[in-house]
């Protein structure tokens, strides 16, 4: 449904449409790999809702209450208390990104042997620091989340019964954690019901496995809980949050999101003191002393304010029905995305567009390159190219879905916005036989995506 600004526009900033023959050369420079363009030469930037948020006037006053201070900073406690007041978590740690947090606590739970890291589907980073760690990370999404065409309200959810088969076949001292992702990014921003939530927790309980959130999304979660689970439709936003975060033992957040700021991180434990303590000890040595984490005090104060501001519903109405409103044009122009339309971005399936292209030619990927030449609109491949090679054999080609991401900066793009990405997302699709698929001029062996260049493919 339509649904207007909760805000208006104080400052803008100018971006610029290269013309076709600058764009190809951008492009070429740039190893057919859009991580690597300059994001002077991207009219809009869809390569991620992390960290280019637009702040609230509030924000930008509270960078100039920053207490630079190294050790018991006052926008600390400030954050601290938000953090408590939001999660019921007793103790907070900031740390300069969600990673930051990911490289203390994986590291600590993998520790003695336990070889698996469980998760409805984790993120590449988390993935890499589980791997770095030298476990096994291991998805167990629900089976609808790989059928794009079928509106399952939860695709997010995990398969319980086949993560609770996987524990007593190889045994609970041999996994490290559960992770519970929500939105759950790798499959569009999709939701965990809170009865998923819970469940998830139970089985932590019964097997002793400690259970951490990956809560950069937490806020667009609960407001999907809200809209769709039978029970939630008369709770307020924070109410949402506080269940969902007891349904965990400790958070780890990229505030870059949800956190409504350009830079932060989180890690938080409920309870559990020990499992404190030793986050406690490695933030000093990864990311600084325990009062500021690799934030600057400006930082903090920010981020205390963004994660008040993200609860409130008129903001996330807006926000979620944008992400909609983007979707819906494309659904109904017959392109196929991951239905119902998740949180952050919309998902789309273009295994379904090319269905030809073989997936160690990245048919995302292609695409995006595609729809740069285009349109000057920079997308990210969710598929093959970002699931990387099997660590153990080596094998390619290996993700369930090639997905192009289409993701949504907050409070940054306007509807019209969303019309030129819609219009020209349409463009490409009409000419798809065009659309070459590319291969590795240089290949990166961990997190590759980033920075290998590509040639196409004939
Ligand atoms: N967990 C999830 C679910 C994420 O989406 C991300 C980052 C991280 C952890 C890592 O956090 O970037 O602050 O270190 N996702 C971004 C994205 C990069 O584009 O989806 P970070």
């Amino acid at each position: 449904m339509y649904q207007p600004e909760p805000f208006k526009i104080k400052m803008v900033e100018p971006i610029r449409l290269l013309d076709r023959q600058e764009r190809e050369q951008r492009m070429i420079e740039a190893g057919y790999n859009p991580f690597l363009l300059r994001s002077e030469h991207v009219y809009i930037d869809l390569l991620t809702d992390s960290g280019t948020g637009a702040m609230s006037d509030r924000q930008w006053a509270g960078l100039l209450l920053g207490d630079e201070s190294y050790a018991g900073s006052r926008n600390f406690y400030h954050l601290e208390e938000t953090v408590q007041e939001l999660t019921g978590y007793r103790y907070v740690v900031p740390t300069h990104q969600g990673r930051g947090a990911e490289q203390i606590i994986i590291p600590y739970l993998v520790r003695k042997g336990r070889k698996y890291v469980l998760g409805n589907m984790h993120f590449d980073t988390t993935k890499a620091h589980i791997e770095l760690a030298g476990a096994l990370a291991v998805n167990f999404i629900t089976p609808e989340a790989l059928d794009t065409s079928t509106e399952y309200p939860f695709k997010g959810n995990f398969d319980l019964q086949a993560m609770e088969r996987f524990i007593q076949e190889h045994g609970a001292e041999s996994i490290a954690a559960i992770i519970t992702t929500v939105t759950c990014n790798s499959v569009g921003g999709q939701p965990v019901s809170m009865a998923n939530m819970r469940g998830a927790y139970a089985l932590g309980k019964k097997y002793n496995i400690p259970v951490i959130i990956d809560s950069a999304r937490f806020a667009e979660n609960a407001y999907f809980i809200k809209q769709r689970e039978a029970g939630y439709g008369q709770r307020s936003i924070p109410e949402i949050v506080r269940e969902m975060f007891s349904y965990g033992d400790a958070l780890t957040m990229s505030a870059k999101k949800d956190g409504l700021v350009n830079i932060g991180g989180l890690l938080a434990v409920k309870e559990d003191e020990e499992l404190f303590r030793a986050c406690q000890a490695l933030v000093v040595p990864y990311e600084g002393f325990p009062t500021y984490g690799g934030l600057a005090g400006r930082d903090m104060e920010a981020l205390a304010l963004g994660l008040k501001e993200v609860v409130q519903e008129d903001y996330l109405r807006q926000r979620i029905s944008q992400v909609e409103f983007l979707g819906r044009q494309l659904l109904d122009a017959g392109v196929p995305v991951q239905a119902p339309i998740g949180g952050h971005a919309v998902f789309v399936d273009v295994g379904r567009i090319l269905p030809e292209m073989p997936k160690t030619q990245y048919p995302a990927h292609a695409f995006a390159v595609a729809l740069y030449l285009e349109s000057g609109i920079r997308a990210v491949e969710i598929g093959s190219l970002l699931y990387g090679r099997d660590p153990q054999t080596g094998e390619d080609g290996l993700a369930d879905l090639e997905l192009l991401r289409l993701t949504i900066p907050r409070r940054t793009y306007t509807d019209n916005h969303m019309r030129y990405i819609a219009d020209s997302m349409l463009k490409v699709c009409a000419q798809k036989d065009k659309i070459k698929g590319v291969a590795f001029e240089y290949e990166p062996p961990i997190l590759r995506h980033f920075t290998a260049r590509f040639r196409l493919v004939d």
